[in-house]
């Protein structure tokens, strides 16, 4: 498989789990910590050595592609200030990979949206991140699967197991396990009912995907929910040349879930040393 140097990142949801916050600024760019959601997500594309960023956007979204350009008025309010580190930090953002957006005109679905990349990703094997699931670990979550993607020489998606009340939730495969966490898929579902899931495995946001997705996602019909889903997509793919799940490492947040946000939130500021002893104390005069 050739090195995997795009990957197509779907920003054009409405982000109804986190209204009113999201009523006009992008669920996206709400901050963790200090950083929007969207430059953790971007930051572990980098890490994993992509180098293009594909925004499948629509028109309330373009702060999202501001974020990662150049803001040439505030660099030089920054640098007369001699606040130095600031300016580094705004400039990096500006550095960290190549932008491209495409426009999802009508809100048909994840799978749709992946599809509306068809023509910037062109023939070659790419990622796809959503953006609302945060991964964190030593070694950066799609890079995990990058890794077994070049030496299988197939599709991979991410995995991770949910508790059972939760499987409706989210995509669900069925597999087998032919080393410790690399599963060969046979199966899989969009949010099934708890009895119908054939297991725990979820799909956590995180794919490895061959040009050919592409004509599955032409082909499948609405599903779930009525839009085209790209589970639906992947399991026709699966059938039609093999496919794996790997699954990932690391602690996961959904950060369009307010609980797992805030927990994000505190768990990001606390690695910082500077606000580690007065968060903590703030902390303990909170909770119980
Ligand atoms: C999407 C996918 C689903 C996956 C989930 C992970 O669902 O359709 O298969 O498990 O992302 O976050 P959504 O959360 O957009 O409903």
């Amino acid at each position: 498989m050739r090195p995997i140097r795009k990957v197509v990142i779907p920003v054009a949801g409405w982000g109804t789990r986190s209204l009113p916050a999201t009523k006009n600024i992008p669920k996206e760019m709400l901050p963790i910590y200090n950083k929007p959601v969207i430059q953790y997500v971007v930051e572990e594309a980098q890490q994993s050595k992509i180098e293009d960023v594909i925004f499948v956007t629509n028109r309330d979204k373009s702060v999202i592609e501001d974020h990662f350009d150049y803001n040439l008025q505030l660099e030089s309010v920054l640098e007369r200030a001699g606040k130095l580190d600031k300016l580094e930090e705004v400039r990096h953002v500006a550095e960290m990979v190549n932008i491209m957006s495409v426009r999802q005109k009508k809100q048909l679905g994840l799978g749709h949206a992946v599809l509306c990349a068809r023509g910037l990703v062109g023939d070659e094997p790419f990622a796809v991140m959503v953006g609302d699931d945060l991964m964190f670990s030593g070694k950066p979550g799609i890079g995990q699967l990058i890794d077994v993607a070049l030496s299988e020489n197939m599709p991979v998606i991410g995995v991770m197991e949910v508790p059972w009340e939760k499987v409706s939730r989210y995509g669900i495969i069925a597999g087998e396990e032919v080393s410790p966490g690399v599963f060969r898929v046979s199966d899989m579902v969009e949010k099934p009912a708890q009895h119908e899931a054939p297991s725990r495995l979820a799909i956590v946001g995180r794919y490895v995907l061959t040009p050919d997705i592409f004509d599955h996602l032409q082909e499948v019909k609405p599903g779930i929910g009525g839009e085209i889903q790209l589970t639906d997509a992947l399991r026709s793919l699966a059938h039609a040349r093999g496919m794996m799940a790997v699954r990932m490492e690391g602690t996961r947040f959904d950060a369009g879930d307010w609980a797992e946000f805030l927990t994000a939130n505190i768990y990001f500021a606390m690695q910082d040393e500077k606000l580690h002893t007065e968060l903590t104390a703030l902390l303990n005069r909170f909770v119980m």
